[in-house]
């Protein structure tokens, strides 16, 4: 509902709302402006009675003084029977500039309020007004809801590309769209007289008045008590008339004063509706507050970005749907597509899979989650594509299909298969797809196979899942599934050391410089980018000859090591790893960087626990060689042989003697004795468990069956702790990147 209302409002007022936003936006910086401009000499300690006297003196023929909320003073006279308005500077009556209230000020103030337009022109902005406090709020609710609620609705935000930086402006400006929102929706009902502003209440004009001699302005006692900032004009009365007074308003009332005596005569405090137009006004126009302006500008500048990356959003989402021939009826099909998709990005996989299965011959239907039948006639299996939205929740396209599958009675005919989608970077990663695995397993319908998750729309773990898809169905099952183009970079190889002939198992430590100088974007040559942007832990995506899929690698340095540096395990018939192990140096490559940013350790006092094994040692090396604050890091590795396979041997002495590293614990799986890493924190469960009640953080990387192996360890170490392994995942202390 929310996110249909902020399209729905966000495309009705599109662009009214840009123009108010940007003509808001410079309307900001006048009331800055003019107090930069404003007289440097001290005059707020001045009484009217002082000012109005000097003025008084100079310009015999004025006839108003008003102090604009800026501290401008203006004053209006005669001179050769022609009116003048002039600012002076208060404390000595001198003239600073003719004042001009028309030109361009005015121009981008009648553009802001009614578009030239009038009363149409008001209405169509208070329209936008009204729209745009609807976007805040039900931006805010997805912000809040991706997020994982309101508490930690400033939190950092996770995602890329335009859709991070829509929500990292929006989050920005949310305040500031308030207030200038409802304020304006304030003043259209002020000015449509649907609320009263109290501007209409004055002060009785005095009778019986009979001028006979004028005092000196300096002697008015009424004058006197009322300092020069708490002025806003004074109107002399006519010479000519000896029943004309003074009127005088100020910033909590108004009324008059006798030329005669310099007594006020009638002063009338402002009522409760002037007082709260005018604080309305003052938080909407920053008047008398520059800085509040400048903020309100600044935040209300934020539109014409959050329009940009909003209409990108959308068009990508309307893009990423698929056309996809040769669906065959629910009925008549074998195999069955469900997808549970907000933004459509599954689609693409889901046509994937629908084309490689008709290839196969199969008679395939695709359909929206939601639109699951009660009966299917032919199927013999179900796949379900589903992704996660909004802390956890499911998609649009399957928002309804737990209560569906509530009143489909008895067990299906067919297999299943879940396929979730999500991100590793959200607290309930894949959790509508894990509900419902969850609900399947309740109705016992049966499945085809273990329900796998995709992080971030990998085409890789994708392709991963095809093949064992194709195991299932016995077909040599294709899926074309083309990952959308990333912006590569030429890195070129420095240095390999090469490990594990001997105990087959390959694993080459490959170190990457700058590319080829020429081909830099004239951008990365001018700031000297040579290198992109990373830190340890971070992925680098390759793209190997031959395939549009790029395959992943844990990154052992940051950008500020000067190169970057992977550890890549040769993988029989594996297309990236061979091409890798076959560079030689001076050999190019292009690479993307994938930001990891969940896997870092907390830059605190606590222990770090670093396990990992084979090429999963990549990252923690990276962590190990940034850790100049000796901040207490232990180490378990585990490798085959220490004659052939035991990478970074040498660098984990020295970080041993330098202090980076704490402890290290090398377990060897092809030796006489031979142990494996998770067998090394079976033997140290002592000092383990003292680290965890240090509140030490855990980091794994590796293989998924390394994992899961240290996974049973750990929960074997932590049980009489009372410390649940998944408490410690929800609270970051528990951190995997395992493949
Ligand atoms: C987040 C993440 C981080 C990773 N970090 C690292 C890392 O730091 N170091 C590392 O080494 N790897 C890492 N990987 C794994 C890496 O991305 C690749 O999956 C791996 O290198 C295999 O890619 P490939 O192109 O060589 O194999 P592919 O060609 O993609 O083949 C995939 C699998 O199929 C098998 N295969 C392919 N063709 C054949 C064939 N004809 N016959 C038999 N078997 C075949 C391969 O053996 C391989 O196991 C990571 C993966 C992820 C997702
Ligand atoms: C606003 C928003 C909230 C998300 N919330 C989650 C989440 O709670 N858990 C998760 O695993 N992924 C989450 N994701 C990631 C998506 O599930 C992931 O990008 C998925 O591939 C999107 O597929 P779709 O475009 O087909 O909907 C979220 C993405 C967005 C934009």
């Amino acid at each position: 509902m929310y996110s249909n209302m902020h399209k729905y409002f966000g495309f009705s007022t599109y662009i009214i709302i840009i123009i108010l936003s940007i003509s808001g936006s410079v309307l900001s910086v006048f009331p800055a402006w003019d107090r930069l401009t404003l007289p440097t000499s001290n005059a707020s300690v001045l009484s009217v009675a002082q000012v109005a006297q000097r003025i008084q003196q100079e310009y015999p023929t004025v006839e108003q003084i008003k102090r604009l909320a800026s501290g401008k003073v203006i004053i209006y006279y005669f001179e050769n029977e022609q009116p003048v308005a002039e600012q002076i500077d208060p404390l000595t009556a001198a003239k600073i500039a003719p004042y001009e209230a028309v030109g361009f000020k005015s121009w981008v103030t009648k553009l802001h309020r009614s578009l030239f337009l009038d009363d149409s022109g008001r209405i169509l902005a208070a329209f936008a007004a009204l729209s745009m406090l609807i976007l805040s709020i039900s931006g805010a609710k997805l912000v809040a809801k991706r997020n994982g609620g309101w508490r930690i609705f400033f939190n950092k935000v996770q995602g890329n590309g335009s859709q991070k930086l829509h929500v990292q402006f929006g989050q920005f400006a949310l305040v500031g769209f308030l207030i200038s929102s409802i304020t304006a929706i304030y003043m259209f009902l002020v000015t449509f007289g649907f609320v009263q502003d109290g501007l209409n209440q004055v002060a009785q004009f005095p009778q019986n008045i009979n001028v006979t001699s004028q005092i000196q302005l300096i002697n008015s006692k009424a004058l006197k008590q009322i300092n020069l900032d708490d002025l806003r004009e004074l109107t002399f009365p006519y010479p000519d008339d000896p029943t004309d007074v003074f009127a005088i308003s100020t910033n909590s009332g108004a009324g008059y004063v006798d030329p005669s005596t310099g007594e006020m005569l009638g002063f009338v405090p402002y009522n409760l509706a002037r007082q709260i137009y005018e604080f309305i006004y003052m938080l909407h126009t920053g008047r008398g507050i520059w800085w509040l302006g400048l903020m309100l500008g600044l935040t209300t500048g934020c539109i014409p970005v959050l329009s940009v990356t909003g209409l990108l959003l959308w068009w990508r989402k309307r893009k990423d749907r698929p056309k996809i021939r040769n669906i065959s009826s629910a009925q008549k099909a074998d195999k069955i597509i469900l997808v549970g998709s907000q933004d459509n990005s599954s689609w693409a996989f889901a046509k994937a899979l629908h084309d490689g299965l008709v290839e196969q011959n199969f008679k395939v239907h695709i359909c929206e989650m939601n639109k699951i039948a009660n009966h299917y006639k032919n199927a013999d299996t179900m796949f379900i594509l589903a992704s996660t939205y909004d802390d956890g929740e499911a998609p649009k396209s399957a928002n309804k299909f737990l209560q569906k599958l509530d009143v489909i009675s008895g067990i299906a005919s067919f297999k299943y298969a879940v396929l979730g989608f999500g991100d590793k970077q959200f607290p309930k990663y894949c959790k509508f797809a894990i509900n419902v695995e969850q609900k399947l397993n309740e109705k016992a319908w049966q499945q085809l196979m273990q329900m796998e998750r995709i992080n971030q729309q990998s085409a890789q773990a994708f392709e991963q899942w095809g093949q064992k898809v194709a195991v299932e169905l016995n077909v040599p099952l294709e899926m074309d599934y083309k990952p959308k183009p990333r912006a590569t970079q030429k890195l070129a190889l420095v240095s390999r050391q090469d490990f594990g002939q001997k105990v087959q198992a390959p694993t080459s430590i490959l170190r990457f410089g700058p590319g080829n100088a020429k081909k830099l974007s004239i951008i990365a040559k001018l700031f000297n980018l040579r290198l992109p942007k990373f830190e340890a832990g971070d992925l680098v995506g390759i793209i190997p000859q031959n395939s549009d899929t790029p395959r992943f690698y844990s990154l052992a340095s940051s950008n500020r090591d000067g190169f970057l540096e992977i550890c890549v395990r040769k993988q029989a018939g594996g297309l990236c790893s061979g091409q890798l192990h076959g560079l030689e140096i001076g050999d190019e490559i292009d690479v993307f960087i994938q930001p990891n940013p969940k896997f870092k350790p907390d830059l605190d006092d606590a222990p770090v626990i670093l396990i990992g094994a084979g090429a999963g040692i990549a990252p923690l090396t990276g962590f190990l060689r940034q850790n100049i604050r000796q901040q207490p890091m232990h180490l378990y590795f585990g490798c085959r042989d220490p004659q052939s396979d035991f990478l970074y041997e040498s660098e984990i002495d020295d970080w041993l003697k330098a202090k980076k590293l704490e402890t290290s614990h090398i377990a060897f799986s092809r030796i006489e004795q031979k142990t494996y890493v998770q067998d090394c924190l079976t033997e140290d469960v002592e000092s383990l468990r003292s680290l965890m009640r240090q509140g030490a953080q855990i980091m794994i990387c590796g293989s998924k069956n390394m994992a899961n192996e240290v996974e049973v360890a750990m929960k074997f170490i932590l049980k009489p702790m009372g410390i649940s392994i998944e408490d410690m995942r929800n609270s970051g202390r528990y951190l995997e990147d395992v493949y």
